[in-house]
């Protein structure tokens, strides 16, 4: 069996004798078939997990949208981002075959009505489970889970709903938000994505802290300088400018997958591995956290630079989506800070941004500096990075003493990469395991309402205040660092960076 067979076959062994069997059908209801997250995520997910044999047998996709387009229409727009090399032009066939669309407004529950009906009659089994994917903009979720309530449900299996950020737009109106989808649905039927929360790394941060004593012993104030979660990406908001300044960087990714990954890097040790206690612990450490202030924040915009060619000639106000003078930030720093006993003055810095010199995402613990100093200041700190991506890797920087004849030292680093250790392993995409885990049922990676409350509030009074006073953005230059303001604020609480250590491979 080959190791791809191997990942496959193991992960089928987790799904549940429920969801596979006949004598159910599946439904999985894309709500915006006609957008662009369907196209560019949600159909290339179902396509990967159909192509690997994850999906349940007999299930039915159906989309549905306001658009008189067909699932011709779909497959044209989505076939550019599925992954189809060597693949059998016989097996996208069937998939596209067990797929349906069905036209009709959001607010309408007569379409709703007649979309409940294409379900029943897509359905060969009485018993159906049904899966609705809201990948709609925020201002029809209210009406379309109101019809989906009133008309859609199956009563004779489970219903589940995907929302997709964003959540609202400050604390009051994702409250708002949560109060109308919990009078509809119970919270054990609501998967609130955050699609970081499906990453390899992201998901072994629970296994690196908790199983290994040398790490859970050595993780808090005592030990540990700073906490630096960074996300960057090498390319500005291409077009699609118009719908992001409505939110900017820090609700695009700070307020979710940053934060969500503080929560796990912070929290405290779980009762067990179940997903409510997992959430319990989260939500825990969140409340720890006084909201972010002005003061512990930079704010940054991309501007184009002539020297470069193509899309970086451009700056963010150059899109022409994005409104004349917008003030929306395209790059953030904040200091998040944790008031409990184990955290308390270590700060997280938390750094985001678009339009950056590479793409990355990791977390870097930085060790604090060596006690009683014997060789003579030489000595760096130890960091301890996680990186999400790209390029799966743990890694330890240390000291060690330079090999040979020599008595001086140098920074070297324990490297755990997962390219040359884990070459056979499957590493599914974030969305894959993340719909998986919802025809199985587990929550483990999904956003509870009280998380996503907690998010709100650290982050709505500096976005409000953001807001109210038009702070305007510093200007970078397409493809830099970012803001130096950005790297001195994060010196001046503490980090320490000497520009002398060398990734050697
Ligand atoms: C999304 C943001 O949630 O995450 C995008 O809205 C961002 O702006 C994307 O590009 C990054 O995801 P990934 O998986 O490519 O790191």
């Amino acid at each position: 069996m080959s190791a791809l067979e191997r990942g496959k076959s193991l992960i089928r062994d987790t799904l549940s004798f429920e969801e596979m069997s006949e004598e159910i059908t599946n439904v999985f209801v894309v709500l915006g078939a006609s957008g662009d997250l369907a196209h560019k995520k949600i159909y290339p997910t179902l396509w990967d997990l159909y192509k690997n044999d994850l999906l349940p047998k007999g299930v039915v996709i159906i989309g549905y949208a306001r658009s008189g387009i067909t699932v011709d229409t779909i497959r044209e727009k989505s076939t550019k981002h599925m992954k189809l090399k060597d693949v059998n032009p016989e097996t996208v066939d069937e998939f596209w075959k067990i797929n349906i669309y069905c036209k009709g407004s959001y607010d309408s529950d007569k379409d709703f009505k007649n979309l409940n009906e294409v379900i029943e009659n897509s359905a060969p089994s009485k018993k159906t489970n049904r899966l609705f994917y809201l990948a709609l903009p925020p201002s029809v979720f209210v009406p379309v889970t109101q019809c989906l309530h009133s008309q859609c449900m199956s009563k004779s299996g489970w219903n589940r709903v995907i929302v997709e950020k964003p959540f609202g737009h400050d604390l009051n109106s994702s409250n708002e938000l949560s109060k109308h989808l919990n009078s509809l649905f119970s919270e054990s039927q609501l998967y609130r994505i955050d699609h970081y929360l499906g990453k390899e790394m992201v998901q072994n941060l629970i296994t690196l802290r908790f199983a290994n004593p040398i790490f859970s012993r050595t993780w808090s104030r005592d030990n540990i300088a700073s906490v630096t979660i960074t996300f960057k990406e090498p390319f500005g908001t291409q077009g699609r400018g118009g719908y992001f300044d409505e939110f900017g960087i820090i609700r695009d990714v700070m307020q979710n997958h940053l934060l969500q990954v503080l929560s796990l890097v912070a929290m405290e040790r779980p009762n067990s591995t179940s997903p409510e206690d997992i959430r319990n612990e989260k939500v825990k450490v969140l409340k720890c956290m006084p909201p972010i202030v002005l003061e512990d924040t930079v704010v940054g915009q991309y501007v184009g630079d002539p020297q470069q060619e193509g899309d970086a000639k451009l700056g963010y106000l150059d899109d022409p989506t994005v409104p004349k003078g917008s003030v929306t930030p395209t790059f953030a720093v904040c200091v998040a800070k944790i008031n409990n006993e184990r955290w308390d003055g270590v700060p997280f810095f938390l750094k985001c941004g678009k339009a950056l010199n590479e793409r990355k995402a990791e977390v870097r613990i930085q060790y604090k500096d060596a006690a009683g100093d014997i060789f003579s200041g030489e000595t760096k700190r130890n960091e301890l990075v996680i990186r999400v991506q790209p390029g799966e890797a743990v890694y330890l920087k240390l000291m060690m003493k330079t090999p040979g004849m020599r008595f001086d030292i140098h920074e070297t680093e324990l490297d755990l990469s997962y390219n040359d250790r884990y070459k056979d392993a499957v590493l599914p995409d974030a969305y894959e395991r993340l719909i998986l885990d919802v025809f199985v049922g587990s929550q483990m990676h999904f956003v509870r309402s009280d998380e996503l409350a907690e998010a709100w509030r650290i982050f709505t009074p500096l976005l409000h205040e953001l807001e109210a006073k038009k702070i305007p953005p510093i200007p970078y230059a397409y493809g830099s660092r970012g803001p130096q303001e950005a790297d001195d604020m994060i010196y001046k609480h503490g980090f320490k960076f000497y520009g002398t250590y060398k990734w050697v491979k």
